[in-house]
């Protein structure tokens, strides 16, 4: 036993007391798969190791010995696992027996180490198509496990049930029936195709808008077609009072008017209905008022100015002056870096006496 392994799996094992074996079978296969492909890189890691690729007779005497030596074997087993995988680990670990008789004895004639090892010797696998303790085989048969419609419950694992678990097309046991939204495009006793249904049908017969037994939502039969509902048409708006209707294949979106309007038939500010406060209707387009055209000042502080917004208006200090609690009072100059000078000190006091 190799010592590290050993202690890892001593860790492990205080670690997974109650591992449990149900999840353990599962697993098994799956360690073991992985188990049988590191072996295969392990070979190609370990091929003509050491040698120059030369061809004395020395080097392809050596090299026939090696590669069947216990050296390369020992190399291979050491890299099958991760340090941190108990399952693989333990796996070696309870089996390294076999897989020395195999490197040994068996593999001239039974090649196959997945077959040989995990499917035939350990049995924690089964063949392709198979499912279960006994590896029988999956519904459909093993050759087109549920007739490669769907996948099989357990498939090439000693657990599972065989049951089919359908691709989204296919439905029933063996996964022949088509699923809602899909028809049978190619059919008999073995194959099973289903396409999917035209985008106007919920269940269908066929391809075109023409094969459908039901509309989807958003399509009404219109003459043993399906054809899109227009639901903007509708005499009350789907849509909220500040949005209009847009009409998509089966559907249809609602979407926010221009901000000059209250309420629009469609895009920007010619299609309002009505105009939003701030707008005036003219030439059909919902136009911003300048409230600060108005004859009458509506910016009543001193050294204030209007500014005209869009459906609206600010009243702002004039340019040179600044807000101070709720007045409009001159800017003064900032202390530069360099410390305060002394026009700066009488623009200060300027300021103040003014207030
Ligand atoms: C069923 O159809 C498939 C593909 O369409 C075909 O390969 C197969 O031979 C058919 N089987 C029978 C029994 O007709
Ligand atoms: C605004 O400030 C100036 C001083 O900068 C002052 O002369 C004027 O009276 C103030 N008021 C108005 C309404 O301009």
């Amino acid at each position: 036993m190799n010592g590290s392994r050993a202690l890892h799996l001593a860790a492990w094992l205080l670690f997974c007391v109650f591992c449990s074996a149900a999840v353990a079978k599962k697993e098994s296969c799956e360690t073991c798969r992985q188990l049988v492909d590191r072996f295969h890189k392990g070979l190609e890691d370990t091929r003509k190791k050491n040698f120059g690729g030369g061809n004395t007779a020395w080097e392809e005497k050596t090299l026939s010995k090696y590669e069947s030596s216990e050296i390369r074997l020992v190399e291979i087993i050491e890299n099958l696992c991760d340090s941190t995988d108990f399952e693989c680990n333990h796996m070696v670990e309870e089996h390294e027996e076999q897989i020395e008789k195999w490197w040994f004895k068996m593999k001239k004639k039974y090649p196959d180490l997945l077959k040989w090892f995990c499917i035939e010797t350990i049995k924690v696998c089964c063949p392709p198509g198979t499912y279960g303790p006994d590896c029988l085989a999956c519904l459909g048969g093993s050759e087109r496990p549920c007739h490669n419609n769907g996948f099989c419950t357990g498939d090439g694992t000693r657990i599972g049930d065989g049951s089919c678990q359908c691709k989204a097309e296919y439905t029933g046991q063996f996964c022949l029936e088509c699923a809602d939204g899909y028809y049978s495009s190619e059919r008999n006793d073995t194959h099973s195709t289903c396409t999917a249904c035209n985008q106007a049908c919920q269940t269908c017969n066929g391809p075109s808008n023409e094969d459908c037994k039901e509309c989807k939502n958003g399509w009404l039969k219109d003459g043993g077609k399906c054809v899109d509902l227009n639901e903007c048409a509708s005499e009350e708006s789907p849509c909220k009072d500040n949005q209009y209707c847009l009409n998509t294949e089966g559907s249809f979106l609602c979407k926010g008017c221009d901000k000059s309007c209250i309420s629009c038939s469609g895009e920007g500010p010619e299609n309002c209905k009505d105009c939003a406060t701030g707008y005036v209707l003219l030439d059909g387009i919902c136009i911003d008022v300048d409230e600060c055209d108005a004859s009458e000042n509506i910016c009543v502080r001193e050294n204030e100015t209007c500014l005209n917004t869009a459906g609206s208006y600010k009243c702002i200090c004039s340019e040179g002056f600044e807000d101070k609690d709720g007045n409009c009072v001159k800017v003064m100059e900032t202390e530069g870096e360099m410390g305060t000078s002394e026009s700066d000190i009488n623009i200060l006091e300027t300021a103040h006496e003014d207030l």
